[in-house]
């Protein structure tokens, strides 16, 4: 319930703010937008990452510290500048259930912000086209979308509402994806090359795949007027 109320939230605020053309996250990460900066904050499996812009995207320099709930536990972790991000690197996965509050100083100014993200759900008992899927995407997708599909430092999060069913990235886009590659558009990592080495089938195993996961998660379909790039082409 929880899941869904968060997936919920995110359906709301997402589109809204992308349609004021202001807020995209570079990294696929949480985005938000406070004392005049927009900062960006990533759990990915090693590492808690944070970069801060301005209102022009441009990188800002900052200092500062995480306070994490991490499996119960209360961590309290210096941020170290890197890569035009601020890094602290821990034992945490992208799978994992997170609560940040971060304390940055930021042009000699506090900025304090919150993030959380709840534990991924793990689809038990898959259908046998979405099992043969997760033994592709792990194979051939995770070293960039992540394991949990909730990206990785090469790649985008494919949980995200981007990408969910009835989104403007419905089956056909990402099939095509499966099968040619893409072209950057979306985020700050540059193209997907076309992946190697898939076997005929393999494509709409991994698409069953990353549905399953998607659902579980709470991520079903996005009606056509909340979807951020209605219209979007590829
Ligand atoms: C080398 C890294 C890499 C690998 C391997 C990879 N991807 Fe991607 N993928 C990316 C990047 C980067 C993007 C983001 C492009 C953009 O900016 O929209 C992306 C985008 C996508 C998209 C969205 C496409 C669109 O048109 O918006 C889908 C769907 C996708 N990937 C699925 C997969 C699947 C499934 C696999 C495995 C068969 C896979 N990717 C393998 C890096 C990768």
């Amino acid at each position: 319930m929880k899941t869904r109320l968060l997936t919920l939230a995110l359906l709301l605020t997402v589109p809204s703010a992308l349609a004021q053309g202001t807020l995209a996250a570079f990294f696929g990460g949480q985005i938000t937008e406070s004392g005049g900066y927009r900062a960006e904050f990533a759990v990915r499996d090693g590492a808690v990452k944070v970069w801060i812009r301005d209102r022009n995207d441009q990188p800002v320099a900052a200092t500062g510290k995480a306070t994490l709930l991490l499996g119960g536990q209360k961590l309290e972790v210096p941020l170290a500048p890197k890569a035009n991000g601020l890094v602290a690197e821990i034992p945490v996965k992208s799978s994992d259930k997170v609560a940040a509050v971060l304390g940055l100083t930021v042009d000699g100014k506090p900025l304090s912000l919150r993030f959380q993200q709840t534990e991924l759900i793990t689809p038990a008992n898959l259908p046998v086209q979405a099992e043969a899927g997760r033994k592709v995407f792990e194979a051939v997708c995770a070293s960039c979308h992540g394991t949990g599909l909730r990206g990785t430092d090469n790649g985008p999060p494919l949980l995200h509402p981007f990408y969910a069913l009835g989104s403007a990235h419905g089956d056909d886009v990402i099939l095509d994806a499966i099968n040619k590659g893409a072209k950057a558009h979306m985020w700050r990592f540059g193209d997907m090359p076309k992946p190697e080495g898939l076997k005929p089938g393999q494509d709409k195993e991994a698409l069953a795949y990353i549905r399953a996961v998607q659902a579980a998660n709470g991520l079903g379909s996005v009606p056509a007027s909340a979807d951020p790039h209605a219209g979007h082409k590829h």
